[in-house]
């Protein structure tokens, strides 16, 4: 069904590779970019300029790889700040800069050490020369569920009035209820923006495991943009996961009538990808993406499955990306089934790849009773890395396999 549009801003780059564990390097973040610009993402964030050299490089390699997408980099309200991330966008296509001061008092007070009216100035003086710096500025209170409303709204019409063209409205503790978070979304449309073209985005953290249902709740009462992550990955227990608002819009479009521009059969191979070069993949029972999402183990599933898959299912595996073939790989596989699972994978390694591969995964199967794509994943990675398998990029994957994924 057409419907209103929302943006998806991806902050996985960002947000969730700030998070224990999550760490990548400069070409591993640029493979990931290129996976979300393919997934069709309005917004890549690459990273926090400022922060270390390593942050600055990623967001301008990204800037200037991810052609038809736009590119946010994120900076605090110093001057500094925002002309470092200026210049890590400075070759971006289309460059937005993102600047944030908390506006709850417990931040005020506590962790910035300034009075209300020195963050409304702080906030001022930013939007106004990151708007002289970059066409598209975006302003987040940080932790605004919990700031004081009135003058949360205060601080947001500052934002406004500086040149801010999207507000966002992060909730940095996942601390918000959606009924409450919808009350206060729908303040800040009919204070703030009113009939003006500013966009009102959202930034849920998952701490109460909420971000998602808040996302919704957000959008349902006027956000245009939803910030989430891929596996949900974020600070603490994460950020909204990208893949279960995404498939809950096209899934229940009845009650969540709007439009984005996600390719659904690229939700998987993105998050394989993103837990291949984390390191870890995600819970078995995660919802979209989790290796147990369209598994059926009770005979009554089973049996409702074979006579109509509608029975158990909400959705088909491959609208999600997840190989339609759910053959089983175990220690009788041979090199034929290895290589087809590769291919629906996104992978297309060469004869020799399989080869190399095959011997390790003949070795795990005899120790384990079923391979898992993420072992198939890992096996491949292995092997490119002690050179079996024969050309190698930076990341340490086989070329061939990486260009047919990206
Ligand atoms: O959680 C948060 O408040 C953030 C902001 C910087 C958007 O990540
Ligand atoms: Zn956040």
């Amino acid at each position: 069904m057409a419907g209103t549009r929302i943006a998806i801003f991806d902050t996985t780059l960002r947000d969730g590779e700030q998070s224990p564990g999550c760490s990548m390097n400069l070409a591993e973040k640029v493979r990931l970019a290129h996976q979300l610009e393919n997934l069709g993402v309005d917004i890549i964030e690459a990273g926090f300029p400022i922060a270390s050299e390593g942050d600055f490089a990623a967001v301008a390699a990204v800037a200037r790889e991810c052609r038809n997408v736009t590119v946010a980099a994120l900076c605090r309200t110093s001057a500094q700040d925002v002309l470092k991330a200026a210049a890590a966008l400075r070759g971006a296509a289309r460059p937005r800069i993102h600047t944030f001061v908390a506006t709850s008092d417990l931040h005020l007070e506590y962790k910035l050490r300034k009075t209300r009216a020195e963050v409304i100035e702080m906030t001022r003086r930013a939007v106004a020369l990151a708007s002289d710096c970059a066409e598209e500025v975006e302003f987040s209170a940080e932790d605004a569920t919990r700031s004081q409303v009135d003058y949360l709204c205060e601080v947001l019409a500052v934002a406004v009035e500086a040149g801010a063209k999207i507000i966002n409205i992060p909730d940095t503790v996942g601390y918000t209820m959606p009924g409450e978070f919808s009350q206060l979304i729908a303040t800040v449309r009919e204070r703030v923006v009113g009939d003006r073209d500013i966009k009102i985005s959202v930034h849920c953290h998952n701490d109460l495991g909420l971000a998602v249902a808040n996302s919704l709740a957000a959008i349902a009462a006027g956000a245009r943009q939803v910030e989430c992550t891929i596996n949900g990955i974020g600070e603490r227990a994460g950020n909204a996961s990208l893949e279960e608002i995404v498939m809950a819009m096209k899934v229940r479009s009845d009650k969540l009538p709007y439009d984005n521009s996600i390719d659904t059969q690229q939700l998987y191979p993105a998050s394989q990808l993103l837990s291949e070069i984390i390191g870890f993949s995600v819970q078995p029972n995660k919802a979209i993406v989790g290796r147990n999402a369209f598994a059926h183990e009770a005979g009554i599933h089973q049996h409702g499955m074979i006579s109509n898959p509608l029975c158990y299912e909400i959705m088909t595996p491959e609208s999600v990306g997840v190989p339609a073939n759910r053959l089983v790989l175990g220690k009788h596989s041979g090199r034929h089934a290895l290589a087809l699972r590769y291919e629906e994978l996104g992978y297309s390694p060469r004869a020799e790849d399989i080869e190399a591969v095959y011997k390790r995964f003949t070795k795990l199967a005899d120790r384990k009773k079923r391979i898992y794509d993420q072992d198939l994943i890992a096996l491949l990675s292995a092997a490119s890395r002690s050179n079996d398998v024969l050309s190698c990029d930076a990341a340490g994957v086989s070329n061939t396999a990486v260009a047919a994924r990206v």
